[in-house]
């Protein structure tokens, strides 16, 4: 065995004793489940052994008494001096009755439990899954993509299920039937039965190496599911960008390409799974073979009844169906560890970092950054470099430059997205890390770039989140500071009304209103705004630029703006350009002294 095989090991213990803890909690059912599929499997030992009590009684043997079933007959039902013929004809059809239902019985409470028990860790499973997807730092949405992700809660989960619900099942109810089977056939005669135990180890070997083929290619399996997620959710929201610059063909290639990996790894392991069973099935029917061999010889045939005999025989056959669907559950659950393999992996995902204790309702607002610099994880060039900005309580500041100048990625770090390399922001005189990170992130009105709208009602839409208690008329409010009231009245439903996935069914100036309400509503100490109104018209835009000149009085306000009605209200203009500031005043004093700032002025990018 190589130290990557023994790794392996110690991983798949520490695999099965983590799946194990979320089947506690359903302890009962799972005994429930276990009790049924042993009475189940009983049945079937029980329905073998009835043959020796019909072939005894046909043959009026004198050991009909020596069966299980004829036995317990006898028992409960004393035959006196009824003929036994007589007699098997009542005993025999009703004990294969009784037999038969309790068998179903088993069946029923065996398989109806095991499900709610998988079913339940399943859906544990995803909502851990979801609930870390959460708290997980900006970090890990940026190095898996929307797809990858979706097919993790989906499929991944899926998976286990699979080798939850119908592995365990399968090994129950088979594992428990070979056992019995066995023990029968011990109890019958102990020495025949120990050909079957020669091809044991045999069919172990077959099994331990399938299983590492079938992990090996479940687990390609699963990535390549996520790849078929990633390009199709990516395609189907972006239908209209594909359709208008014919990039349908090229997505089309795409996925098939993926597909086809998918297909390709799930063939290599139906081949594998093809080969094991009838490669195990050769290996029983060589030991019953062999079984029959000697069964036949002279010496061991007059240990027997006929009815025994038979009986006998007929449960060493009946091992080749289990044993045939165990090997066979293998792919499952090895499917199912390599799920359980990767979502334990993002599970242990760390959420953001947190290490701020100290608490704070509402701050004063005043910002500090200091020799601030970024990279980007694996970009060798500082985003922002050596960076200091004080914000008074209650200034407003407007950001300008070129697009990919780092306006955004300040933001970010001011959010808390990500942390500076060097240097520090301080918000009132503390440091911002030292802040509980959920106090520290209630002090923050934002209108992004990009804006995310959910498919709720208007109202919901505006009272997001934390917000959610807030009274019909404060959202009223909101959004008619916003100037959003407008087009809401003028819907159906008015701020009923559901919107559509991200928004759908409102424009660009609508979406970015209802973003603005949004923030107006969370009536937060800092105000920032991300080209907030960069898809309104000019004459909304003085309107709700009015509205907050108004709302920004007493709050801190941060504006990337490119309009010159914005910029020239604000208290200072701050002038950035490759991840620095280069110049800092108001819009005339920059215009005369800031030649970056007057060639921005002169190119539009800061329009008037
Ligand atoms: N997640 C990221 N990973 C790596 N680089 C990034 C990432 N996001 C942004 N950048 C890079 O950082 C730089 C600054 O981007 P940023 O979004 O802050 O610009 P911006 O000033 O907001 O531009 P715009 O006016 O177009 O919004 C750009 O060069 C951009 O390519
Ligand atoms: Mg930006």
């Amino acid at each position: 065995m190589t130290d990557l095989d023994k790794s392996h090991h110690r991983g798949d213990w520490a695999l099965y004793r983590r799946l194990i803890a979320y089947v506690v909690p359903y302890t009962s059912a799972f005994i429930f489940s276990v009790a049924g599929f042993l009475v189940y499997s009983l049945g079937s030992v029980l329905l073998a052994d009835l043959t020796q009590f019909l072939l005894d009684s046909l043959g009026q043997s004198t050991q009909v008494e020596l069966g299980l079933v004829s036995a317990a007959a006898h028992w409960f039902w004393p035959p006196g001096d009824k003929d036994p013929l007589d007699y098997a004809r009542v005993a025999v059809p009703v004990a294969a009755v009784v037999l038969s239902l309790g068998r179903a019985l088993g069946f029923f409470v065996g398989n109806y439990y095991m499900n709610v028990v998988a079913r339940s860790v399943v859906h544990t499973l995803r909502v851990e899954l979801f609930e870390v997807m959460m708290a997980a730092p900006r970090r890990y949405y940026d190095a898996n993509t929307g797809g990858n992700l979706l097919s993790k809660i989906t499929f991944n989960v899926e998976q286990v299920s699979g080798a939850a619900s119908d592995a365990l099942k399968a090994i129950l109810r088979e594992g428990l039937t070979v056992l019995a089977l066995v023990t029968y056939m011990l109890y019958l005669n102990w020495r025949l039965t120990l050909i079957f135990f020669a091809v044991a180890p045999a069919i172990g070997l077959v099994v331990v190496v399938v299983g590492r083929h079938f992990r090996r290619y479940s687990r390609r399996i699963q990535d390549s599911m996520g790849s078929v997620t990633q390009v199709s959710s990516e395609s189907l929201g972006a239908f209209e960008a594909l359709r208008v610059f014919a990039a349908g063909r090229q997505q089309v290639e795409k996925f098939t390409e993926a597909s086809l990996f998918n297909r390709n790894q799930s063939l290599k392991l139906a081949f594998v799974q093809a080969v094991s069973t009838p490669v195990i099935q050769t290996l029983l029917a060589l030991a019953l073979g062999a079984l029959f061999w000697f069964a036949l010889d002279p010496t061991i045939l007059a240990g027997f009844t006929a009815g025994s005999l038979v009986a006998f025989i007929t449960a060493a056959a009946q091992m080749g169906k289990p044993i045939r669907t165990l090997s066979g559950v293998q792919s499952i659950i090895q499917r199912g560890l390599a799920a359980a393999e990767d979502v334990f992996e993002q599970i242990d995902i760390p959420p953001e970092p947190d290490r701020g204790t100290t608490s704070v309702s509402r701050a004063k607002g005043e910002i500090a950054i200091e020799h601030m610099s970024f990279r980007y994880p694996g970009v060798s060039e500082y985003a922002l470099e050596n960076i200091s900005l004080q914000l008074q309580p209650g200034e407003t500041v407007a950001l300008v430059g070129r697009s990919g100048s780092g306006k955004s990625t300040l933001i970010q770090l001011l959010l808390r997205f990500h942390a500076p390399e060097h240097g520090e922001i301080r918000l009132d005189d503390l440091v911002i890390e030292e802040y509980a990170l959920s106090d520290y992130r209630k002090q923050f009105g934002v209108v992004s770039q990009s804006i995310s709208l959910f498919s709720d009602t208007i109202a919901n839409n505006i009272a997001f989140g934390e917000m959610s208690e807030a009274s019909y008329d404060d959202v009223l409010v909101a959004a008619q500071q916003a100037h959003a009231i407008e087009f809401i009245e003028a819907l159906p439903q008015g701020l009923d009304t559901v919107l559509g996935d991200g928004g759908a069914g409102l424009s660009g100036g609508q979406k970015q209103r209802l973003a603005i309400a949004r923030a107006l509503l969370k009536d937060a100490p800092i105000l920032i705004l991300d080209e907030a109104t960069s898809a309104l018209d000019t004459e909304s835009e003085t309107y709700i630029q009015e509205a907050l000149a108004g709302f920004c009085k007493d709050r801190t306000t941060l504006i990337i703006a490119h309009r010159l009605s914005t910029i020239e209200s604000a208290d200072r203009v701050v002038v950035m350009d490759q991840g620095r500031i280069v110049a800092s005043g108001t819009h005339l004093q920059l215009l005369a002294e800031s030649p970056l700032y007057a060639r921005l002025h002169k190119q539009e990018i800061v329009q008037s």
